[in-house]
């Protein structure tokens, strides 16, 4: 069947096609293109995820869903979202026409933009994801970010980026630089994943989700928190750093964080361990670090030899 000009359904867009085939990264947000049963995908996520979020949300979180005056029943607004989360931390949701390689990412960052996905799953198949969405970046993601200690650790973050891209500038060997490199994102990577997408954090009210993997899964928010088989524990830098992960299942070894100071101190220590050179070697296992996101590495360092 060929597919509808119309609709902003993951997979299925010409408009991101198009985007994608002329190599535009950054794009913008035609609103228009959204179908009826776009709005009806979101409508259903939304609602079905409230009680889950009251549930097993962090107070940030909730305190952030309330501050964006997010509809509940239409694909939201990046501009209408940017205009309630600037004022809060400078952070902006930034249109992306999809993958973005890790050091222009973790680059956006730094400069306190998020790169967002605008497309948004089928609505008869609300659990399966075949790339990240809307639903995901906008409920799952953006809301964190109207938290100023949250908004500070993912800048800070950004910055491990390019203090990674200074280690390795002045490498000549190239085998070593790579090596070098690529240890070090995989520990950036393994970071992100077991704090940004997939952490627990302590509150007086027992166990909370702050990771926007789990704030925008229906299945396994509660899974997070409920299953007696997930191994829940405390997070120690030197374990998150060296632990592989899967991505197709539900998370069977999740790390707790005390608030996002801590969180914030966690990125410091990240940053200093890897000026130090202790991510040089971190234990191999996934995640692979694919060739564009090396690359993306590879050029910022590039540039920074060039200019000194
Ligand atoms: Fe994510």
């Amino acid at each position: 069947m060929k597919a509808s000009p119309q609709g902003l359904t993951t997979t299925k867009a010409p408009f991101i096609e198009d985007a994608r085939r002329q190599g535009q990264l950054y794009i913008h947000q035609p609103y228009e293109l959204y179908s009826a049963e776009n709005h009806t995908a979101w409508r259903r996520l939304y609602s079905r995820m409230e009680k889950r979020w009251d549930r097993y949300a962090n107070e940030h979180f909730l305190r952030g869903i309330a501050n964006l005056c997010m509809s509940p029943d239409r694909v939201p607004r990046l501009s209408d979202i940017n205009q309630f989360l600037c004022p809060l931390t400078g952070f902006q949701a930034k249109a992306v026409s999809g993958y973005i390689p890790a050091f222009l990412f973790f680059d956006c960052l730094r400069q306190r933009e998020f790169p967002t996905t605008i497309t948004i799953r089928d609505a008869e198949h609300l659990d399966y994801l075949p790339e990240p969405d809307i639903f995901h970046d906008i409920a799952g993601h953006v809301p964190m970010h109207t938290d100023k200690a949250f908004a500070e650790a993912l800048v800070r973050f950004g910055n491990c980026a390019h203090t990674a891209v200074e280690m390795v500038a002045g490498i000549s060997d190239e085998t070593e630089q790579v090596r070098r490199l690529t240890s070090m994102i995989k520990a950036m990577a393994r970071f992100f994943w077991f704090t940004v997408e997939f952490g627990l954090m302590r509150s007086d009210d027992g166990l909370k989700v702050y990771g926007s993997g789990l704030l925008s899964s229906y299945g396994e928010i509660e899974h997070a928190i409920e299953a007696e088989e997930v191994q829940r524990y405390p997070i120690q830098l030197e374990w998150a750093i060296n632990q592989s992960f899967e991505i197709d299942h539900y998370q069977p070894l999740l790390f707790i964080v005390d608030s996002f100071d801590h969180l914030f101190h966690l990125v410091g220590d990240l940053e200093q361990w890897m000026l130090a050179g202790k991510l040089y070697n971190v234990a191999p296992g996934e995640p692979e670090i694919g060739e564009a996101d090396l690359t993306s590495f590879l050029h910022a360092s590039a540039e920074r030899g060039a200019t000194g």
